[in-house]
């Protein structure tokens, strides 16, 4: 069932994502070689406990065949796609890290993801994230009452293929609001014309995983970590959205805590 949200519940969950996105933004200056990605975890989870939210990854278990997700951040390094385990692992100079954080507020749920390069990166890789984080925006511009989340995939799929990028099929943005994980599914690829109508009062989160060379993915024995096939690099660009009557309302708006630094990347 798809839920539609209220003004009054959109300016809730404004409120989650807004925090989501500060704990982004206050991360950033610790992002750099050396760090490890439990201290990571561990800011991030100090954080939204200190405004008075909750995690919502840690103890997430998609189905009883699968470990309860152990941590407040999912980190993915490199070829690492998304959903990987913050440990003693450190950051390395060239590395680039997906940091995806979720926390509930209020009883509503905020949702999102930045890729940020460790120190100076490859050319190659700069150039990853800054594709990654034009697929999300192509995405974003696509969202208005009317509109089919066809279009937002092709949006998408378009934009990385032209550059000779894979979209990972796998995984999809997904409805958010008081449950992380809600209808629909959203894929980042399709058809324009295809696939159901966006409505005023829709919440979801649009988050491509971008991949350097092919879409494929594998996943790794610890039962959460999804790695590219061909080890390439992958990147990922999270943001939970409200459909409004205008258009689109970003509510996890890291663009006002991100400094330059991982923008220019
Ligand atoms: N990062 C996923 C998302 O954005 C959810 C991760 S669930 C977890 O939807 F358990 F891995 F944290
Ligand atoms: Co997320
Ligand atoms: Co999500």
């Amino acid at each position: 069932m798809i839920v539609l949200r209220s003004k009054s519940e959109i300016e809730a969950m404004r409120r989650a994502g807004d925090l989501v996105a500060h704990a982004l933004g206050l991360l950033q200056p610790h992002i750099r070689p050396g760090v490890r990605l439990g201290e990571l975890d561990r800011l991030v989870e100090e954080f939204i406990v200190s405004e008075g939210a909750s995690t919502v990854y840690k103890g997430y278990q998609p189905s009883p065949s699968v470990p309860p997700f152990p941590a407040t951040i999912c980190t993915a390094v490199n070829e690492e796609i998304v959903h990987g385990i913050p440990g003693s692992r450190r950051l390395r100079e060239g590395d680039i890290v997906g940091i995806d954080i979720g926390a509930i507020l209020g009883g509503w749920v905020g949702d999102t993801c930045y890729t940020f390069p460790v120190g100076e990166v490859s050319p190659e890789a700069k150039k990853l994230l800054k594709v990654a984080r034009e697929c999300l925006a192509a995405a974003l511009a696509e969202v208005r009452p009317g509109k089919r989340f066809g279009d937002l995939g092709a949006a998408i799929q378009d934009l990385a293929e032209s550059h000779g990028y894979g979209v990972v099929r796998e995984l999809g943005g997904h409805g958010v609001g008081r449950e992380l994980h809600e209808e629909p599914h959203i894929n980042h690829f399709g058809q324009r014309g295809h696939g159901m109508r966006l409505r005023e009062g829709m919440t979801f989160t649009i988050e491509p995983m971008i991949n350097a060379g092919s879409p494929g993915i594998r996943l790794l024995k610890d039962g959460w970590t999804i790695i590219t096939e061909d080890r390439k690099l992958s990147a990922q660009y999270e943001h939970t959205v409200a459909v409004t009557a205008g258009g689109c309302e970003v509510l996890t708006p890291w663009y006002l805590y991100i400094g330059e630094a991982a923008e220019m990347a």
